[in-house]
């Protein structure tokens, strides 16, 4: 059967959800079923964000994922993706020496791995000039301000970001920086409900909110906080629209009593020798 044609999401259609007032809805996926369920549900952004340490390589923050298995992971769910916009996540020490080690590191997941665009955290003006080097190169790129998890170290702690005034006023600038360096879209994570409001009245490209309240342009969560798949601590932001972990943990435990009890494998589930004709 021929499959149905898709037209796929791309930066100027996100551009255009800004001006229609259309929300953007965005998910993280880091391996080829999810992506492809998640891309047939309809969402327009998948990211392989660098949250893929944590919620499925098992480390306790972002800071060790390596470049590779970020291509590895973006390669997977690209390969399921026939709508949604992929973006890959510049990974902790991917684009911190300097302009040409930026753009290899971008370029590869545009060229090996099969995004459309990378998403880089921060906004300071080293940062900014990277922007605009990749935006240079045809990298398209997402920024990030607000809680930028890959700064744990120096800030101590997650936690909600621009609380205070003169937090808020950098973060309204970084974001208006970012815009000018030439990003497509900004994430928001975890700032005041109005402080996002008031960014994405000031931006013409579209803001993207995780922990940032109902007046972005779009939403992102990341895939196992929303469908109840990570061991985690959950922040205020996460809902949880089912519960995995009591599905598959119910699931093994059934499986398990069956085998020992010897009711599974069963008829059904066995394969027969088939008969030569005349025996
Ligand atoms: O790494 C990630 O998944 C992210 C999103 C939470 C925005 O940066």
């Amino acid at each position: 059967m021929l499959e149905k044609p898709v037209s796929p999401v791309t930066i100027p259609s996100l551009q255009g959800k800004k001006e229609s007032g259309e929300k953007i809805v965005a998910l993280t996926a880091y391996d080829f079923p999810t992506a492809r369920i998640i891309d047939e549900a309809g969402v327009d952004i998948i990211l392989v964000g660098d949250s893929l340490g944590m919620v499925v390589l098992g480390y306790e923050t972002t800071i060790p994922v390596t470049m590779d298995e970020m291509i590895h992971h973006t390669k997977a769910v690209s390969r399921a993706v026939r709508r949604a916009l992929v973006i890959g996540d510049m990974p902790y020490f991917s684009f911190h020496l300097g302009v040409e080690e930026t753009i290899a590191n971008a370029s590869r997941f545009l060229k090996e791995a099969g995004a459309k665009a990378v998403k880089i955290e921060g906004a300071s003006k080293k940062r900014l000039k990277l922007v605009e080097a990749m935006v240079e190169a045809e990298i398209p790129v997402l920024g990030h301000v607000g809680l930028t998890p890959q700064s744990l170290y120096r800030f101590g702690q997650y936690k909600v970001r621009g609380a205070n005034r003169e937090e808020a006023k950098g973060i309204v600038a970084d974001a208006l920086n970012l815009e000018s360096a030439g990003v497509f879209g900004v994430i928001l994570e975890c700032i005041p409900r109005d402080l996002a409001r008031t960014i994405t009245s000031r931006l013409r490209v579209p803001t993207i909110g995780i922990g940032a309240g109902p007046h972005c342009d779009g939403q992102i969560l990341v895939f196992h906080d929303l469908v109840g798949y990570s061991n985690g601590y959950q922040p205020k932001f996460v809902k949880k629209y089912a519960d995995l972990q009591a599905v598959i943990g119910q699931a093994v435990r059934t499986y398990a009593e069956e085998v020992r009890q010897g009711v599974f494998p069963d008829e059904t589930h066995s394969y027969h020798r088939t008969r030569k004709k005349g025996k």
